[in-house]
């Protein structure tokens, strides 16, 4: 319904342009929770978290968190189906030591994002919308520490 309508035409042209738009994300998260960057191995070398920011890896980990997003967004009326993929995330993100609670750090960084690119048209019942697909999905992926 409703819902479906407000998150499909707010990712149709944020979803053209994944990585500057998750780059914005990610800043956002590691301004709100520095500590997670640490998360990234690949980052240890890191001078600054703008150095981090741009490394190929760490670029390809946003692409990777945007085109789960994209799935999600494809998938609105069959979230379901993307249970076994999310749980096995779930677990992959338990194995690298990130806390399910920092999904909520994540969420908040998202809508940031999202109301960054649309301005006007961001409005609470988009925020609702975003929040509900959000945590069905941040729900699939906490099964992964649920054993
Ligand atoms: C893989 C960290 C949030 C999607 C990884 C890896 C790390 C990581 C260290 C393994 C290395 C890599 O592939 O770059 C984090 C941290 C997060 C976070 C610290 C926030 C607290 C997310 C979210 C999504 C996501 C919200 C999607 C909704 C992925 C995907 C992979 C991955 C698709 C690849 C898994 C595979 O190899 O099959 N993440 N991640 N991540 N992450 Fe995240």
């Amino acid at each position: 319904g409703k819902d479906k309508e407000l998150i499909r035409s707010s990712w149709e042209s944020l979803g053209k342009n994944k990585v500057p738009h998750g780059v914005i994300m990610f800043s956002r998260l590691f301004e709100l929770d520095p500590a997670l960057l640490t998360l990234f191995h690949y980052n240890t070398n890191c001078g600054n978290t703008q150095d981090c920011l741009s490394s190929p890896e760490f670029l390809e980990h946003v692409t990777k968190v945007m085109l789960v997003i994209d799935a999600a967004v494809s998938h609105l009326d069959d979230l379901h189906s993307l249970g076994d993929f999310l749980l096995n995330l779930g677990r992959k993100h338990q194995a690298v030591g990130v806390n399910p609670q920092s999904f909520a750090v994540v969420g908040e960084s998202l809508l940031y994002m999202l109301q960054c690119n649309l301005g006007q048209a961001y409005t609470a019942a988009m925020r609702q919308a975003w929040l509900n697909m959000y945590g069905i999905v941040v729900a699939a992926m906490s099964q992964g520490w649920a054993e």
